[in-house]
């Protein structure tokens, strides 16, 4: 067996793989209603880290799926994803005007336009993976997946309470569950639609992959709240220090930032220990948790 690509080079492949599958899967801005469709593309194109995709493209190698299949789902959830930060920085919910690194889609269309890229982004994700090249109960198994975890169970669900919050302070529970809904859900389907474009996990596999994604769906939560009390807007590539100035009930509001970076870690740890029923072709999957732990934006 040939060696594996190092991990710096993998993401690289990843990302220019999505980059182009998005641009393809997305509607030309030439067509008409061409302002919305100029404001889906500027929503999800050149930008952003791509951690769902790569979860997908992860935990799809550990299953031997087809490039393809994992190009389609990848761009299905990062569509979702997409909708989500565009509804996220609307004035009626957390009221940004930046994201990664540009002005948010309201900012730089206007209101409307931005409810539309997000609702249309969330119809052409589903489109995109209906027409994905498996069988059709894989595709079905996988529509459900993606609809589920973006939904009032998953990540509106999460956007609901988180909204709901706001000057409360939450058990931490509440908070697990809460973050567990607005951004582990969507991680989680990642790292099951990668599955479902190869070969079908076995009950300990899946389970095990439960498991890991539980504690990277989590982390990722906890870190970029960590993010938003101490990184900068600039690194960030959006308003820093906006959890405290809108009075969010966080990780870092309610545990304070040393045990936050505990806990990150030990849900790291959680992470790993996870996947120690595959072998080295788990690597992407371990070395993507470091990575939502370790990052810096
Ligand atoms: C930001 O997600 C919103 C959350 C769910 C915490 P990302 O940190 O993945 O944002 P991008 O895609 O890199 O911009
Ligand atoms: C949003 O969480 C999660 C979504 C479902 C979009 P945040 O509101 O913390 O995300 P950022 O910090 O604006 O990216
Ligand atoms: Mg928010
Ligand atoms: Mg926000
Ligand atoms: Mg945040």
């Amino acid at each position: 067996m040939s060696a594996p690509i190092p991990f710096e080079d993998w993401m690289q492949s990843v990302q220019t793989t999505i980059e182009d599958a998005l641009s393809k899967l997305l509607p030309s801005s030439t067509r008409i209603p061409e302002r919305l469709h100029d404001a889906m593309r500027y929503a999800t194109l050149d930008g952003g880290k791509r951690v769902r995709p790569m979860l997908v493209f992860a935990a799809g190698t550990l299953f031997d799926a087809p490039v393809a299949a994992m190009a389609h789902a990848g761009s299905a959830v990062e569509m979702i994803h997409a909708y989500s930060l565009v509804h996220d920085d609307l004035p009626c919910m957390d009221n940004d005007v930046l994201r990664r690194g540009k002005p948010t889609v309201h900012v730089r269309y206007d209101e409307a336009t931005a409810l539309l890229a997000g609702d249309a982004l969330q119809s052409q994700a589903f489109m995109v993976l209906s027409r994905i090249d498996a069988d059709p109960e894989r595709t079905v198994e996988m529509l459900q997946i993606l609809s589920e975890a973006a939904g009032s169970f998953g990540m509106c669900g999460g956007q609901a309470i988180d909204l709901a919050s706001v000057g409360q302070d939450l058990s931490l529970e509440q908070l697990e569950q809460m973050h567990g809904l607005k951004t582990g859900a969507l991680l989680e389907a990642s790292v099951f639609l990668g599955c479902l474009c190869g070969r079908f996990p076995g009950a300990d596999e899946a389970r095990a992959l439960e498991a890991y994604t539980r504690a990277v769906g989590l982390a990722f939560q906890v870190v970029d709240d960590i993010l938003d009390a101490t990184a900068d807007s600039e690194t960030l590539g959006k308003t820093a220090g906006k959890d405290a100035a809108d009075n969010k009930p966080t990780y870092v509001s309610i545990l304070g930032l040393e045990k936050s970076r505990a806990l990150a870690e030990k849900l790291r740890s959680d992470a790993h220990q996870a996947l120690n029923i595959f072998d080295e072709k788990a690597g992407y999957l371990r070395q993507l948790a470091d990575l939502i732990v370790e990052r810096n934006k």
